[in-house]
């Protein structure tokens, strides 16, 4: 077996994707993503906009626009696991249990604390006007992201490097203290591209929102695209007089969104006289070529956000079923575990039903002369079948079902608070007969319900895949 590496990465949500943010960390991770033997998880880290922003209007609108934006750049949310850091309770759980065994003196080191210190200290402030709990252990919150997932690699910008540090640091005192030889948490590793240049902004600088030198990904459509790339700073060179390529910041932007050979051509047209003017209409025309299709996508998606709330509920309940038998593990390893007669950290394990969830099994039955067929994990039925008059339809209804669920081609509908039915076919579409229902538990919603369904059968999938054998017929 191939052994796959779990990749990780979180977007904090704050203010609107440009293309330095494209360029440099949604285009690389997306491709990142689509490597065989990696596991993607892709967060919104919404928590961590919390510390930098206090207006809930832009918190709200950021996330929607920051989760259509990997949405619409071709993120596979069926593939890869999408979700809000804020959908997973468990993880400021374990930002707690981590809190417990981070020294201070280590998040005095943190470069974002020790900044706000610093500005304050050279304005004569108190060290610490104005900086909150929150911007002081944010790198707390930021190993609760890595280790619940037991992330190995985590791509991120360099200023972000002292933070998987810290995480290391923090993983290894758990170990330590709680492991009892074992690594409970997984120690990551911080992952910068060297190959993934800076965007220069407008100005030459790198382009960053805080030096306000930014050109939109998507917003504003593609009149703000010529409209920013109309600002960057250029010399008084006039046409057909010789330009250096490499004296603003058009000819690196070109290169981002273009062949070797295409942007080679770009900068030896400027040295042999190309007007500024022109090389920008090149320049938007050739960015405009890749991100059309992506912001047709970006406006649809922003036009229905219900499809992405869906998918940000489906990517939490695959995260939760991750995180919380997880945690459940954590909370026993530092004591937190079962009144009773369970002393020792194994048995107390075992009497939270281990940590591997069970496989699922598919149960094929016959009750009062019909046919029947139910997918379970352990005791929790996951789906069961409405009754059919003989087993080929039964199992044609199976293999429909898997299908169905698979591309998300089916409908539901609630019955009531503990089931729903499953439709063969999205509402409007023929033939719409009902395949079965699937059982909700207390609290579980129904894209949680249907998410872990989908899981369930991609593991069926993949253990036949595996074993190169047919479901047992009964
Ligand atoms: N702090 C990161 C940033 O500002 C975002 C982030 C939050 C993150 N949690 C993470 C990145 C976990 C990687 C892993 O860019």
């Amino acid at each position: 077996m191939s052994a796959r590496t779990r990749v990780l990465t979180g977007i904090t949500t704050t203010g609107t994707p440009h293309l330095g943010n494209y360029v440099g960390a949604i285009r690389p991770a997306l491709r990142m993503a689509q490597a065989v033997d990696v596991d993607a998880f892709f967060f919104l880290a919404d928590y961590h906009a919390l510390i930098k922003c206090d207006d809930p209007e832009r918190i709200a609108r950021s996330r929607l626009e920051i989760a259509a934006t990997w949405l619409a750049c071709g993120l596979d949310w069926q593939r890869v696991t999408f979700y809000r850091q804020s959908d997973i309770p468990e993880i400021p759980e374990l930002t707690w249990l981590l809190t417990c065994v981070t020294a201070k003196g280590l998040m005095n080191r943190a470069h974002a604390y020790k900044a706000a210190v610093d500005a304050n200290a050279a304005q004569g402030e108190d060290a610490d006007a104005g900086v909150t709990l929150g911007l002081y252990s944010y790198p707390v919150l930021m190993a609760a992201d890595i280790l619940m997932f037991g992330a190995q690699r985590v791509p991120v910008g360099r200023d972000q490097v002292q933070h998987i540090e810290m995480a290391r640091d923090i993983a290894q005192r758990f170990n330590h203290l709680y492991g009892a030889g074992k690594d409970l948490l997984t120690l990551p590793a911080a992952v910068v591209d060297e190959d993934v240049a800076t965007l220069p902004g407008l100005d030459g600088r790198k382009m960053s929102k805080s030096y306000d030198n930014t050109i939109p990904l998507f917003a504003g459509g593609p009149r703000a695209l010529v409209d920013a790339i109309a600002r960057i700073v250029t010399d008084s060179r006039r046409p057909g007089e010789p330009k250096d390529p490499d004296s603003n910041a058009l000819c690196a932007i070109y290169r981002a969104f273009a062949t070797r050979a295409q942007g080679d051509a770009y900068a030896a047209d400027l040295r042999a006289g190309l007007a500024w003017g022109e090389a920008k209409q090149r320049l938007a025309t050739q960015i405009e070529d890749e991100i059309a299709p992506l912001r047709a996508r970006y406006d649809a998606l922003l036009a229905a956000p219900e499809q992405i709330e869906m998918a940000l509920q489906q990517g939490a309940a695959k995260a939760r079923a991750l995180a919380a038998p997880f945690l459940a593990e954590l909370r026993v390893a530092v004591g937190l575990r079962p009144l009773g007669s369970v002393q020792s950290y194994s048995a107390a394990v075992a009497a939270i039903g281990g940590t591997h969830q069970r496989s699922p099994v598919l149960k094929q039955y016959r009750e009062d002369d019909r046919y029947y067929f139910k997918l379970a994990e352990g005791e929790d039925v996951l789906v069961h079948s409405m009754g059919f008059l003989d087993g080929r339809t039964a199992n044609e209804a199976w293999q429909s079902l898997q299908n169905c669920v698979r591309q998300n081609g089916f409908d539901t509908e609630d019955l009531d608070a503990t089931r729903v039915v499953l439709y063969r076919a999205p509402l409007g579409e023929e033939p719409r007969g009902v395949l079965g229902f699937i059982p909700l538990r207390a609290g579980q919603t129904v894209a949680g319900a249907v998410a872990r369904l989908r899981e369930a059968i991609a593991v069926l999938e993949r253990a036949r895949a595996e074993k190169q054998t047919d479901i047992p017929k009964r």
